[in-house]
């Protein structure tokens, strides 16, 4: 199979017949593995590394060194799937050059294909800089994340008529400045079919209902990797994080038991070296 561009992705909308593109967060060379031999379309290295795979309470603690280290490793393994790095948060708002020089790391030292930016209108400068600096953008509106203080928790968003009017001129407004395909995370589904049925590129749910042009999960909630918390929007395809548990079980007790190592998990040496190596042990030293 050939490799996603982003041209090819940005015209898999619903509407003109593309089919349902599958996106997954990816982190390192193992889940880049799983994530392409499972057939997604796009791996995002996603700032949620901070919560699944650094284990802070929110995004914000994340680096730009934090999210280009598991970047590299996810740019050096994968094969065919679009590539996508997080902005975390701070790499882009201070200044547009400021958050093209973050980006352009990305490109060059991840071999990432687009990074992805959260945030709407306010965005504006950083999207037309990335444009002129040649670097796709995919925009991220709704329960935005890196906003977590500002909207006081993790609440779904868009929900007044109001909000859900602003939400639609962002996601106007980002498709203009070029962004080739947004995520709508945290919405009502209807306003998400509302911004997919007006806007030209692809969207990418999450929890943000069916009528998406996409979806885009958490490997770790896919997978039942991450403690017990289930988030309402992530459906889980399996319990690995038992699986795991169960397996890492089996070793501790043969371990402690003497079944591990057995003779077929272990190397052989001739007898008769065997031999000539007891003999010299036995053997007093001269001096
Ligand atoms: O950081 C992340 O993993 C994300 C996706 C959940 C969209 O932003």
């Amino acid at each position: 199979m050939s490799k996603l561009t982003v041209p090819s992705f940005r015209a898999r909308k619903k509407r003109l017949g593309g089919e349902p593109l599958v996106v997954l967060t990816a982190y390192d060379a193992a889940t880049t593995a799983v994530g392409e031999a499972g057939g997604v379309d796009a791996l995002l290295v996603g700032d949620s590394l901070g919560m699944v795979v650094l284990g802070y309470e929110s995004t914000l603690p994340v680096t730009l060194e934090d999210v280009l280290h598991h970047a590299r490793a996810v740019g050096r393994t994968r094969k065919r799937a679009l590539l996508i790095a997080d902005m975390p948060w701070l790499s882009y708002h201070l200044s547009a050059e400021d958050a093209v020089r973050n980006a352009a790391r990305f490109v060059r030292e991840a071999g990432a294909d687009a990074v992805k930016v959260e945030g709407g209108r306010n965005r504006l400068p950083v999207l037309h800089a990335l444009r002129d600096a040649e670097i796709p953008v995919m925009g991220h509106l709704g329960l935005t994340p890196q906003s977590v203080l500002r909207f006081g928790g993790y609440r779904v968003q868009g929900k007044g008529e109001a909000a859900a009017r602003e939400l639609l001129e962002d996601a106007r407004a980002l498709e203009e400045a070029g962004a080739f395909s947004l995520v709508l995370e945290g919405i009502p589904s209807a306003l998400a079919a509302a911004v997919t049925e007006q806007v030209g590129i692809p969207t990418i749910g999450i929890g943000a209902g069916p009528e998406c042009d996409g979806q885009v999960l958490v490997l770790h909630d896919v997978l039942g990797l991450y403690g017990d918390f289930k988030p309402k929007f992530a459906k889980r395809y399996g319990e690995i994080g038992t699986a795991v548990v169960d397996a890492l079980r089996a070793y501790d007790s043969d371990v402690r038991e003497g079944r591990f190592p057995d003779d077929e998990h272990s190397f052989t040496m001739k007898d008769s070296e065997l031999a000539a190596l007891r003999q010299n042990a036995a053997r007093p030293k001269a001096v």
